[in-house]
């Protein structure tokens, strides 16, 4: 077993750093038909037989539902203080919109309440990407009154528990959800197609900045965020078509939706797809209901992005460099590159952002395959890569940046969406056949690290 220890400590990173784990509701709940939760598009699409990838679903996944106590105390004994979670939409209000299932708010409430005798702080997700059914099959996030189905739900969701929750989160990488969920068809609900990623992207941005108000309003002393999915991008060659791709990947992948809540408007300059936006879908004051003054923003980074211009993609004129095809030193399960510094150049990157106030890393971590031998998981490259990773958050911080929280991605593994169970992203080793939970030693690395 590889040593434990880091040259750096967390006093580095000063008392207030908050210290947390995350995991969004259908990656870990299972218990999908259980006290009146509705079907949400994850449910159809992972069922549905035409997309033959999808064996592997979330019915039963990782029985957070049943047990969350016992996980929350696993947790508290790796010494983190703060666990992010998300609210499932459809466990809430069935239907999407109208009643409201008591059920589901209490089971909520139980979880929160658990976190609160643990000494553990909730920080709610509203949105991980399992909209309602019911909503869908009337178009869904391309549909523009989900601007008022979204604010029934948080007005719903922040009445019931602001009193408990200090710390929401409007959404999860909304880059993601529309872009795998809404253009590439890859990801619930599997459209494709500008015109329908177009006015979902929009009608996303919308929601972003109303959420955060009905918060404002609902939640006394609310530290209130969204979180982003967000890449260094670099051009494959200085060649001026590369470099200009890189600006436009950018401007799509890391500026998209930040840029029209700091009341920047649409990239379109750098992407000038987005225009369809404005000449399409937006109404008059759109842009201004999409500006709201989030307290933090939540970065989530894994990698970074290497492109070349290419002719044969069409809209974004761009493909990406794979790691292999750069002979990069280390991959994840993911086939994601690692690269430690690239957190470093995206908090910075985010930080030069006059309005945004604070920064906090509300995902980063990785999947390695991990073996469960003699009742123990080592995983000596999760170790090293949470050391090298957060050496680098801590060379923001020492540079003066705002930053102020790290959240390991994931407290266990669980269902990794278009890739099913295979990788495995936890500090703790899930064995699904038995649904027995054995901490990694990552897992006692953070312990040694946060507890000593
Ligand atoms: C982003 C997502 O928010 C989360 O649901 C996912 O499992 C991780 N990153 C890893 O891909």
């Amino acid at each position: 077993m590889q040593s434990l220890s880091s040259s750096f400590s967390r006093h580095d990173f000063g008392p207030d750093f908050v210290w947390g784990t995350a995991t969004a509701a259908y990656q870990v709940e299972g218990a999908h038909q259980t006290d009146g939760r509705g079907p949400s598009i994850w449910d159809t699409f992972t069922h549905d037989r035409r997309w033959g990838r999808f064996r592997d679903h979330g019915d039963v996944a990782c029985e957070f539902y049943h047990r969350y106590e016992s996980d929350l105390a696993l947790m508290k004994s790796m010494g983190f203080k703060a666990f992010r979670f998300s609210l499932s939409w459809s466990r809430i209000m069935p239907d999407g919109t109208g009643r409201v299932n008591e059920a589901g708010l209490a089971f909520y409430d139980r979880l929160i309440d658990t976190c609160l005798r643990l000494g553990i702080e909730p920080w709610v997700t509203l949105y991980h990407w399992d909209l309602p059914q019911a909503l869908e099959a009337k178009g869904g996030w391309t549909n523009r009154t989900v601007l008022r189905w979204f604010s029934e739900y948080v007005e719903c969701c922040t009445k019931a528990f602001g009193h408990k929750v200090k710390n929401w989160m409007v959404l999860n990488e909304p880059l993601v959800f529309t872009a795998a969920g809404y253009f590439a068809g890859i990801h619930a609900p599997g459209r494709r197609g500008l015109w329908n990623f177009l006015p979902a992207v929009h009608h996303v941005v919308i929601c972003q900045g109303e959420g955060g108000r009905i918060i404002r309003r609902n939640v006394p002393n609310a530290r209130i965020g969204t979180t982003l999915f967000c890449a260094p991008v670099e051009p494959y060659t200085p060649n001026i078509r590369d470099v200009r791709t890189a600006d436009r990947i950018n401007a799509l992948g890391n500026r998209l939706f930040i840029e029209p809540s700091l009341g920047l408007g649409y990239p379109v300059q750098d992407a000038p797809l987005l225009k369809q936006i404005l000449t399409k879908y937006a109404k008059l004051g759109d842009l201004q209901r999409a500006v709201f003054d989030f307290d933090f923003i939540g970065l989530q980074n894994y990698f970074r992005l290497v492109v070349r211009h290419d002719w044969f993609t069409p809209y974004v004129w761009a493909r990406e460099v794979k790691p292999r095809q750069r002979r990069v030193s280390e991959v994840t399960a993911m086939d994601w590159e690692v690269y430690p510094e690239g957190i470093y150049q995206i908090i910075r990157q985010f930080a030069q952002y006059e309005k945004v106030k604070e920064i906090i890393i509300t995902e980063n971590g990785a999947a390695f395959p991990d073996r469960l031998v003699n009742g123990q998981v080592d995983d000596p490259q999760r170790v090293t890569f949470y050391q090298n990773y957060l050496r680098q958050v801590l060379r923001a911080k020492q540079e003066g940046l705002k930053i102020g929280g790290y959240f390991a991605w994931s407290l266990m593994d669980n269902f990794e969406w278009a890739e099913g169970y295979r990788p495995r992203f936890g500090l703790i080793y899930v064995d699904y056949p038995t649904q027995q939970r054995i901490i990694k030693q990552s897992g006692h690395w953070f312990r040694q690290f946060l507890t000593s």
